[in-house]
């Protein structure tokens, strides 16, 4: 008599498929690793949630944003950084060969998007572009309306498979998993919704918002943004960068109001009053440099008049597991 073996636990096939599509990566595997970072997710049962045990009071002076190279990373410098200052910078988390390499990527997807988005008979480039079957909702935002996707914009990175695949290798590499844990007490987890590759144009057409993701996200949440530069961008460059208002103030601010454009941005009137108590900073990044903060952090994609180049960029929200809202489509990392 065969007795019927137990089906083998997600975060276990996991593993096995990481091996597969090392040594032979394929659209249909890659796709399947997404499937399986969001079972692995659900199957494993996580803490309990400690809200409000990692905060620190915030610094008092908030004129520039601390600054440490990719050696000093670690949960202090974390801490100090995006709970007493805002934000975090870290120099050259990437080297200039890797923030390239990922750069052509981000070409190739959005690339692989237009070309699907066209259906022209040429055959899909799935690897680049495709989505996993456990993956739900539709970015519409990051489409033009009721046009084929253009070449720049944004696109979830876990709709490019490859992509999404090269990116948690190289979290690992980073070491992002012990950073995390020992930020939040607790590991990290990515989302579906919240992982983002942008290209973003010189000129964008509309005027980006000054906005905080916490208004967004849920509540009783504990995240990190990283958001790596994968174009010289910022200050004094040719590239949109990030423009951030300095300081931590754990609050969420109103929206629609003090001259906003839309009703999910801070108005500017609103950021000109907090700013004469935190200043407006439009820090420089180099590709490969990256900037660390949370969901209170305040900012909006910076434009400069000289602006004549696409500003890449890979954004990656983690939260706290315990406190990952179910909307946003964990992940394991
Ligand atoms: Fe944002």
């Amino acid at each position: 008599m065969t007795t019927q073996a137990a089906p083998a636990a997600a975060a276990d096939r996991l593993a096995a498929a990481l091996a597969a599509n090392r040594a032979s990566p394929s659209a249909a595997r890659e796709r399947e690793l997404i499937n399986l970072r969001l079972a692995a997710f659900r199957e494993r049962e996580w803490p309990d949630p400690v809200p409000g045990a990692i905060d620190r009071p915030p610094a008092t002076s908030c004129s520039s944003l601390p600054e440490v190279p990719a050696a000093a990373l670690d949960a202090e410098a974390l801490r100090d950084g995006i709970q007493g200052a805002g934000g975090l910078i870290v120099r050259a988390l990437l080297d200039r060969t890797t923030a390239a390499e990922l750069r052509a990527q981000l070409d190739r997807a959005f690339a692989a998007r237009h070309a699907a988005a066209l259906d022209d008979g040429s055959p899909a480039d799935e690897r680049w572009y495709g989505r996993a079957s456990g993956v739900v909702g539709g970015p519409q935002q990051f489409a033009s309306q009721g046009k084929a996707p253009q070449q720049a914009g944004s696109l979830w990175a876990v709709d490019s498979p490859a992509t999404a695949f090269t990116l948690c290798e190289l979290y690992h590499a980073l070491g992002l998993p012990a950073l995390l844990a020992g930020y939040f007490g607790e590991p990290g987890v990515l989302s579906a919704r919240k992982w983002v590759l942008r290209k973003v144009p010189p000129k964008p057409t509309r005027n980006a918002g000054w906005h905080q993701d916490g208004r967004f996200l849920g509540d009783g949440i504990r995240t990190v943004n990283l958001w790596i530069a994968l174009s010289d961008c910022g200050e004094g460059a040719s590239a949109p960068g990030m423009e951030l208002v300095g300081g931590r103030e754990p609050v969420i601010h109103p929206t629609g109001t003090d001259g906003a454009l839309f009703d999910w941005t801070v108005g500017p009137e609103l950021v000109e009053r907090l700013s004469a108590e935190r200043p407006l900073l439009y820090p420089r990044f180099a590709p490969g440099d990256a900037l660390f903060f949370d969901h209170y952090n305040l900012h909006r994609t910076g434009t400069g008049p000289a602006d004549s180049g696409f500003r890449y960029a890979v954004e990656s929200w983690f939260f706290a597991a315990s406190t990952a809202p179910a909307k946003q489509q964990p992940l394991v990392l």
